[in-house]
């Protein structure tokens, strides 16, 4: 049992329950009175568990003296310090793996929806546009396209594996060329010129903030499509959304956004583009796997200091 542990969120009710009955485990979320808590139990708590959207607020973090270990629910890591972290001899899991293929699926849904406009279409026959209007306007393959994929770790080369497949060309930009049959592109434009769609999967962060942004966007052109199930930081949203309403690109599929959940209104007004809500790894399955990951990596650390997924 590790005392204590300190959850910022129910990851899902089955596991923070587990969590429960393995640790001395306390409810930030609930905790009425935080400062009160923080003041009483900040230096008890030896493990913290999170998400990749909430992570650990600075000054939380600064109250918790002896805190050895973080687990994050999700692959993502752009909301942590990790130098911060490093620093401190702190050490983070998160939940790699479990979430590729969903994630992946949904880059390929986004995929068609966006080219075969499933939005628009379903609107068509429920609004009874169908019956009124006669057939909708014709939609775009996906076969024989040229995808561009920003980011060929292990989400991207799922996106890739099930790409290929469908009779998609795949090209990738990244740090570094990869061992793969994918032809790679040192410059993230001359990516954009070569692809018909953009898959951004790539982690956020620094090191990624805004590089989708109007100079890429032209370079996609026209007939291009941006799908992004990576971060909303990747792309410049405001020429995103300049993009979209006036035409240079074709449409997007995005499941991210800069400020989520409270998006730019100006994605309601736009027919082109299919919206989805930070939702990539949201089945039931692939969330319960995480959440046994959450699990299973505070028990390595509790029976023997290891982490079974760590990233610092
Ligand atoms: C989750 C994610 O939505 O894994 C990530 O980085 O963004 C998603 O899987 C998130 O972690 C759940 O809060």
């Amino acid at each position: 049992m590790i005392r204590s542990v300190l959850a910022l969120l129910d990851i899902r009710p089955a596991y923070t329950a587990m969590l429960a009955e393995r640790h001395d485990l306390h409810r930030y979320d609930l905790v009425p009175d935080k400062q009160k808590f923080l003041d009483e139990m900040g230096d008890q708590i030896r493990a913290v568990v999170t998400s990749a959207r909430f992570g650990v607020p600075e000054d939380l973090l600064a109250q918790l003296p002896n805190l050895e270990v973080i687990t994050s629910f999700g692959v993502g890591y752009d909301v942590f310090d990790l130098k911060a972290l490093r620093d401190r001899g702190i050490r983070l899991s998160t939940t790699p793996d479990v979430l590729t293929e969903d994630v992946a699926d949904t880059a390929i849904m986004l995929m068609h929806a966006t080219l075969r406009k499933l939005v628009l279409g379903d609107d068509w026959v429920r609004s009874g546009k169908w019956a009124a209007k006669g057939s909708m306007a014709l939609t775009r393959s996906i076969r024989g396209k040229k995808l561009g994929i920003v980011g060929l770790g292990r989400i991207g080369q799922a996106i890739a594996s099930r790409a290929v497949p469908s009779g998609v060309e795949v090209g990738y930009f990244g740090r570094s060329k990869k061992d793969v049959e994918y032809r790679f592109f040192d410059d993230l434009t001359a990516l954009a010129t070569w692809s018909d769609i953009l898959v951004l999967s790539c982690p956020g962060g620094a090191a990624t903030n805004g590089i989708v942004n109007e100079a890429v966007l032209d370079a996609l052109g026209k007939e291009g499509v941006v799908i992004n199930i990576a971060r909303g930081s990747v792309i410049d949203e405001p020429a995103l959304i300049r993009a979209l309403q006036h035409g240079l690109i074709a449409g997007a599929g995005l499941d991210v956004f800069e400020n989520e959940p409270d998006i730019d209104p100006a994605f309601a007004n736009l027919h082109n583009v299919v919206l989805y809500p930070h939702l990539a790894s949201g089945t039931v399955e692939t969330r319960d796997a995480m959440g046994q990951l959450v699990v299973d990596n505070l028990d390595a650390w509790d029976e023997r200091q290891e982490l079974i997924t760590p990233l610092v």
